[in-house]
């Protein structure tokens, strides 16, 4: 579970600070998946900067209850660029977060062969990133971030970068994976319809400071149809808050 009382964060600045959140509180029950949505520069990548400890707040309080008391790494971040290291395989990537902690070798062969599967690349271990596409790619960062098993995946515009079939692909292999696992998930996009189409749950992020603008849930049963009647309506309300105010 991650819950946010109330937390309030600036930037110093050469001057006044940045307040880029204010009074933001959230609460994500165990296995829900949340999708974050907001304009650019709102504070979406903060805020889970804010969740993963990276970042302390100056108001307000973060709590992180791990499903499991001894998860040593109950939160992992995956981003926009797969970030892999080009000169290990895909095995090695995907193994990275597994090789300073307490799993044995043969237990950290397994765990990298089963994320594979769950991401759908089994049989390419033995590659270099260079060698697989773009959303190839990110399968492999979802992978890696699998295979230390985390409660807790907070996800930053994870396919932001992909073209728009293969976002869909990956969209599809993401609810796949969230259903089998149970993980919880915060996920941020600006793609209105990518957060209706995956979450429990969307939250609406506006203004400087960001602050909630709308916390809507997602009833559709799942799998989902993409342009379900019910998903248009709640993308409608969330353009509504979304959308700029006219200049006075
Ligand atoms: N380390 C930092 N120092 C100063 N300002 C920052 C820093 N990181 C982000 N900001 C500012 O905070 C605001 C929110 O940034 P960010 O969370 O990246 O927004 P988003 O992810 O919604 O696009 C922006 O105005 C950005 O310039
Ligand atoms: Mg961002």
């Amino acid at each position: 579970m991650i819950k946010l009382d109330r937390v309030g964060l600036s930037f110093p600045g050469d001057g006044a600070p940045t307040e880029v959140l204010k009074d933001f509180s959230l609460t994500v029950p165990a296995g829900r998946f949340v999708a974050i949505v907001g304009p650019s520069g709102v504070g979406k990548s903060t805020l889970l900067r804010v969740v993963a400890g990276l970042l302390s707040p100056n108001e307000g309080t973060v709590t992180i209850n791990a499903d499991r008391q001894d998860n040593p790494l109950p939160v992992v971040m995956v981003f926009q660029d797969a970030r892999l290291l080009p000169w290990r395989k895909i095995e090695g990537n995907v193994g990275f977060g597994l090789e300073h902690g307490q799993v044995s070798a043969a237990a950290r062969r397994e765990r990298i062969h089963a994320a594979l599967e769950l991401v759908g690349l089994e049989g390419y271990g033995h590659r270099y990133p260079h060698e697989l596409s773009g959303g190839q790619r990110q399968r492999v960062a979802l992978a890696r971030a699998l295979a230390v098993d985390p409660d807790i995946l907070l996800m930053d515009e994870p396919f932001a970068g992909l073209d728009a079939i293969t976002r869909e692909s990956l969209q599809d292999e993401l609810s796949r994976i969230h259903a089998a696992t149970g993980k919880t998930v915060l996920f941020v996009t600006h793609s209105i319809d990518e957060a209706v189409y995956l979450a429990d749950e969307v939250v609406a992020i506006a203004g400087k400071p960001g602050r909630l603008a709308a916390a809507i849930p997602v009833a559709a049963p799942r799998p989902r149809t993409r342009g379900a009647p019910e998903s248009a309506g709640i993308a409608a309300q969330l353009r509504e808050q979304l959308a700029e105010p006219p200049a006075a």
